[in-house]
C-alpha cells in the first residue's frame, strides 16, 4: 500500500527518521538562542488587569512574527516565573518557517514538498509553524481537536506535519491520534468575533470520540503527518524529560482563507509555498 493510501485510511502517517538527529539538534538549539533573546516584557501582561486583552492582541497579530508563549503553570500569583525562562515557554509561534534563517530551509526541505504532492496538495502554502517545548512536569496536555479548526479553509486543506525533535514517549506527552478519524468531519472553526476576541463556531455538535485514540511513540527525527481533519491529543508531560517538536501546517492556495480566521497575516507579508 502507498503512503498516499494509506494516509488516506488513517489521516495520518509515521515516518520514522525523515529528519536527522544533527538537523533535529539544531533546530533545539536554534530555538534555545530564540527564547535567550527574548526579553519578556509581555510577562508583564499576565499581571495586569488588562491580561485577557493584551495577550489576545500578542496571539491575534502573531500569524507573521516569531513570539513566544509561556506555559499555563509558569507564573505564581504573583506573577513571576516559578523557574527559569527557558523552561517556561509553551511555543513558539507562528511564522518561524518565514523569518528565521535556520528553520526556513527546514521547512521547506524538498522532501516535505515532494511528500505534499505526493499527498495530493496541488499549491501548497506554508501557513504556520510552531516550536513546541513540552517542558518537563510543567508541559500541559492538549485536549483532542481538529487543526482544521484552526487553520480553516473552504475546501478543507489543512495539513500538519509534525517533527519529533526529541523522542516522544507516553511519559513525556507523545502524540495520540485517532485512526480513520479524519472521516468525521469538522467539528468547528475558531474564529476572530467582531468584538475583537475569539471565539468557537460550532459547525457540527456531534462531540469528537473519546475512545480509540492510540499513542505515536516515536523516535527523534520521525516525521508525523496529519490530515486537517484527524482527531489529535497529547497529554501532559509529567516526566523530568523534555519533549520538543516542530510543526508546519499548510494550506492549498486553491482553496479560499475566509477572513474572520483567528491567523491572519499582513498583506505585505502572505504565505509563501515551498
Ligand atoms: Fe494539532
Amino acid at each position: 500500500m502507498s503512503r498516499a493510501d494509506d494516509f488516506e485510511r488513517q489521516g495520518f502517517l509515521v515516518l520514522p527518521g525523515f529528519a536527522s538527529a544533527a538537523a533535529c539538534d539544531a533546530l533545539m538549539t536554534r530555538a534555545e538562542e530564540l527564547v535567550a533573546g527574548f526579553q519578556p516584557e509581555t510577562v508583564s501582561i499576565f499581571t495586569t488587569h488588562e491580561q485577557t486583552r493584551t495577550s489576545d492582541e500578542y496571539f491575534l497579530s502573531s500569524g507573521d512574527q516569531i513570539r513566544f508563549f509561556f506555559e499555563e503553570n509558569a507564573f505564581r500569583p504573583d506573577g513571576s516565573l516559578r523557574q527559569d525562562k527557558a523552561l517556561s515557554i509553551n511555543k513558539i509561534g507562528h511564522a518561524l518557517h518565514d523569518l528565521d534563517p535556520l528553520f526556513n530551509p527546514f521547512s521547506r526541505a524538498p522532501g516535505l514538498a515532494a511528500l505534499a504532492t505526493e499527498l495530493g496538495w496541488k499549491q501548497p502554502l506554508l501557513l504556520q509553524s510552531m516550536y513546541i517545548f513540552k517542558q518537563p512536569h510543567i508541559g500541559g496536555e492538549v485536549t483532542s481537536h481538529q487543526d482544521s479548526t484552526f487553520l480553516y479553509t473552504q475546501p478543507l486543506t489543512c495539513l500538519g506535519f509534525w517533527f519529533a525533535l526529541e523522542d516522544a514517549t507516553l511519559e513525556n506527552g507523545c502524540l495520540w491520534a485517532l485512526p480513520g478519524g479524519h472521516a468525521l468531519g469538522l467539528k468547528k472553526r475558531f474564529v476572530r468575533t467582531p468584538g475583537g476576541g475569539t471565539a468557537f463556531q460550532v459547525l457540527d455538535p456531534t462531540p469528537l470520540p473519546e475512545e480509540g485514540f492510540v499513542p505515536l511513540e516515536v523516535k527523534k527525527g520521525t516525521l508525523v503527518v496529519l490530515h486537517g481533519l484527524l482527531p489529535h491529543k497529547s497529554g501532559a508531560n509529567t516526566s523530568s524529560k523534555s519533549r520538543h517538536a516542530y510543526s508546519v501546517h499548510l494550506i492549498d492556495s486553491t482553496a479560499t482563507y475566509p477572513r474572520d480566521n483567528w491567523l491572519l497575516r499582513s498583506p505585505s507579508m502572505p504565505p509563501r509555498g515551498f
